[in-house]
């Protein structure tokens, strides 16, 4: 008895020790503090971009105030607003479009906190309004999709494709600059033909709700879908099989963005050509936010490299996209 009692106490003096005297671990101090409006969650692009600028501020220690704008530019104001008040030391965000932010970012800058863009651009007079912007180059992006459909139809000894072209938000950057890329480099060429541009907001509902207006519209007459993301491709598919055409030889598919499972619908041959836009901008948003704090200078313009995905490529060794 008196050894269970001696046992008991031992215990709990440990427990003692090791719950209250121990010298704890002092809370790391964040290396800055970064507020991040992320515009939402409309596809696995932004759902992996979210991820990606998490991890990373985790892994470079620094304190993120993250915001899910939930599709809404005044969302999106509110939340840099809040920033601003909470005095961080960096502000980021992705606009959802491209006008509508100089008074905001003039109370930023009056507030001596500088913005950095993420994944879009905004339209300012004003060059001082952001220091930088991260993001893919949209406008080389349609080019090499079209680059794509000017090639495929040389091998396939075309000589008239009737394009379709589904694009994403309306007067956001990607949407402009991936239709000027497109239109300008199939410009001139004869055997391109433009039906019809239609608004499928980036949304996987309203890819499959254009195709099926498309479809009712044009048939057969549909050679060529140039659809402005996977996720409005991927909502697209299933309306042109239910239509009686097989994707990807009926009808060439192009895509952007390349996520795992636009990759994986490649591989069975009913998409065509996707090119690449990565989300994972969260190592170089907090490298950069890191310099502008000790005062490093910083490129106004910072694109990844960006590839395409096609069915001219054996893609059986491509590592998993992670998005
Ligand atoms: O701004 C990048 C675009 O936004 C992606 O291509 C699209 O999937 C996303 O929603």
């Amino acid at each position: 008895m008196k050894k269970w009692l001696a046992a008991g106490i031992l215990c709990a003096l440990c427990a003692f020790w090791l719950c209250g005297c121990q010298t704890r671990p002092q809370a790391l101090e964040p290396a800055l503090v970064l507020g991040f409006s992320q515009l939402g969650s409309e596809s696995s692009f932004r759902i992996g971009n979210t991820k990606d600028i998490e991890d990373k501020a985790r892994q470079y220690g620094i304190s993120l105030m993250m915001d899910d704008a939930n599709q809404k530019q005044e969302n999106q104001i509110n939340a840099i607003r809040r920033f601003i008040a909470y005095r961080v030391d960096v502000i980021a965000f992705s606009p959802i479009v491209e006008e509508g932010w100089d008074n905001v970012l003039t109370e930023a800058r009056q507030a001596g906190i500088p913005v950095i863009l993420v994944d879009r651009t905004i339209q300012t007079s004003d060059h001082d309004l952001y220091v930088s912007q991260i993001g893919a180059d949209f406008y080389r992006e349609g080019v090499m999709a079209a680059e794509y459909l000017l090639k495929k139809a040389d091998d396939l000894g075309l000589d008239r494709l009737r394009i379709v072209e589904i694009t994403g938000t309306e007067n956001s950057t990607p949407m402009k600059q991936r239709h000027e890329g497109f239109m300008d480099t199939i410009a001139g060429d004869g055997r391109m033909e433009i039906l019809e541009s239609v608004n499928g907001d980036f949304l996987r509902s309203r890819g499959a709700e254009c195709m099926r207006y498309l479809l009712g519209k044009y048939g057969s007459d549909i050679d060529v879908i140039f659809s402005h993301n996977d996720e409005m491709t991927v909502g697209a598919l299933p309306e042109i099989e239910q239509a009686g055409y097989v994707p990807g030889r009926d009808m060439i598919i192009i895509s952007i963005d390349g996520g795992q499972e636009a990759i994986d619908i490649l591989k069975e041959g009913k998409i065509n050509c996707i090119v690449e836009c990565t989300p994972m901008l969260g190592s170089i948003l907090m490298e950069t936010a890191l310099a502008l704090k000790e005062g490093k200078e910083i490129d106004r313009e910072i694109h990844p490299a960006e590839r395409s995905f096609s069915d001219y490529d054996d893609l059986s060794a491509l590592p998993p996209r992670g998005y």
